[in-house]
């Protein structure tokens, strides 16, 4: 009954959709358990990009039941334009389930991003602007809807009416907003009733029973560790748990379920969004990471801050999530440089931390201590297997290993679907 677990160690971004991508062949169930359509994952296949944001990358393999769990929060036009957009190019979609328990997005809910990211000024986050944050602050707060809100239209209006009534003070007195009417909302919502319905089913039902059938399910997590809102920067993270133990409460599956937690991890770091960064690069080497990596947000373009990797950032999402397996990603960026900086330790204000300090405090003014690891030229995108690397690469691995807290089971060369070295299988 194998559960697997697929985090993203560092700030999003690692590659984790190719990470699901070659599990996805294997398991039979791919849930997202955390997020909405801030995240974005690029899938290629066949030489076709695939740019998802709110929808599992197992939908884009035959054969896997895509989940979207609890824990999501579901912004309704979103999910049928991708919907729409992959029929539109022959993938069928036909096999999407959706958790009755998952809160959905409303609009006022983006209006409520933009506007109270205006009002951080200086101390803004630098969200997504998709609703995120305000959607989960609303399930805290109990006025959140659901999906299953949308089958009773009397508690729905209910809901919103609510809901409304502490949004429309804001907006108006705070924010300067126009006031947004039930009708309104009613209307925006209802209109996808009769589309939603047909996906909608107990989703942690469904999986517990797979599970217990001897069925693989894969629990995706968006986002990553250092932008978990309990464990990554705070307040510089997202507004759910992307690490493991979001894939039990974001699911309905209890945490004995889980056999491997594998996490996905670029062999340099990036960060979209503010907040603390002390490997960044501000220099023409991190401009060459940015455009080596082509490094700019699937969902909103921006360009990403790019660094060296982190060690103690590594071993803090070892330890948080229960990693067994690191995926290590996009090593093929790191070609062509005399010497590969890898930060070890955090010197703050003279003393060194060898693990990531607990203090939010001192992560900011923490500054690397790298060790320097000799580099290679050779390309590397058509390595399969570990020996074919050239030694340095080999042994950047093995280094980064060591210093990170897990094997690393899997390495990725390439942009292309097969650019990966397999050294352990990642199914139990
Ligand atoms: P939110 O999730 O839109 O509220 O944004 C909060 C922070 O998380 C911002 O710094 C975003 O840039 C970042 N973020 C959210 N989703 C992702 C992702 O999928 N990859 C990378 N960063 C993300
Ligand atoms: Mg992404």
């Amino acid at each position: 009954m194998p559960g697997i677990v697929l985090v993203g160690a560092q700030w999003g971004d690692e590659g984790k959709g190719k990470a699901t991508d070659l599990l996805g062949r294997d398991v039979d169930y791919v849930v997202k358990f955390n997020g909405g359509n801030n995240a974005g994952h690029t899938v290629v296949i066949g030489g076709q990009t695939y740019a998802l944001h709110l929808l599992p990358s197992g939908i884009l393999t035959p054969g896997v039941t895509p989940v979207i769990g609890n824990g999501v929060v579901v912004d309704l036009e979103v999910l049928f334009s991708e919907l729409r957009a992959l029929e539109n190019r022959g993938i069928d979609t036909s096999r999407l389930v959706l958790s009755s328990n998952a809160h959905l997005i409303p609009s006022y809910n983006r209006t409520m991003d933009k506007v109270t990211e205006r009002f951080l000024g200086k101390r803004q986050i630098g969200t997504t602007g998709r609703g995120i944050g305000p959607t989960y602050a609303d399930k805290m707060q109990r006025v959140g809807l659901r999906v299953q809100d949308l089958f009773d239209s009397s508690i729905l209006r209910q809901k919103v009416e609510g809901a409304l009534m502490q949004k429309n003070h804001l907006l108006v007195k705070v924010y300067n907003r126009r006031a947004i009417s039930v009708d309104e909302v009613l209307d925006e919502l209802e209109a996808y009733a009769d589309r939603v319905r047909p996906l909608v089913a107990d989703t942690a039902m469904l999986l517990n029973d797979a599970l217990d059938r001897g069925a693989t399910v894969l629990f995706e997590g968006g986002q990553a560790t250092m932008l978990d809102v309990d464990h990554g920067t705070y307040p510089f993270v997202t507004s759910s748990n992307a690490t493991a133990g979001g894939a039990c409460t974001g699911s309905g599956v209890g945490p004995k379920r889980i056999d491997r937690v594998v996490a996905v991890i670029k062999a340099y770091a990036t960060r979209v969004g503010a907040g603390p960064f002390v490997t960044e690069l501000h220099d023409a080497d991190g401009e060459r990471l940015r455009e080596a990596g082509r490094e700019y947000g699937v969902t909103t373009g921006r360009p990403r801050r790019c660094g060296w990797y982190d060690a103690l950032v590594a071993r803090y999402a070892a330890r948080i999530n229960g990693v067994t397996d690191f995926v290590l990603t996009k090593l093929d960026v790191l070609t062509g440089r005399d010497k590969i900086p890898v930060c070890v330790a955090y010197d703050v204000g003279g003393s060194v931390h060898r693990e990531l300090p607990a203090s939010q405090s001192d992560i900011h003014h923490a500054r690397p201590v790298y060790e320097y690891l000799p580099g290679w030229d050779e390309d590397i995108s058509r390595s399969r297997s570990f020996k074919q690397l050239p030694p340095n690469a080999q042994a950047y691995v093995t280094a980064v290993e060591e210093l990170s807290g897990a094997r690393i089971s899997v390495v990725g060369v390439g942009a292309a679907r097969d650019a990966i070295i397999q050294r352990h299988s990642l199914i139990p």
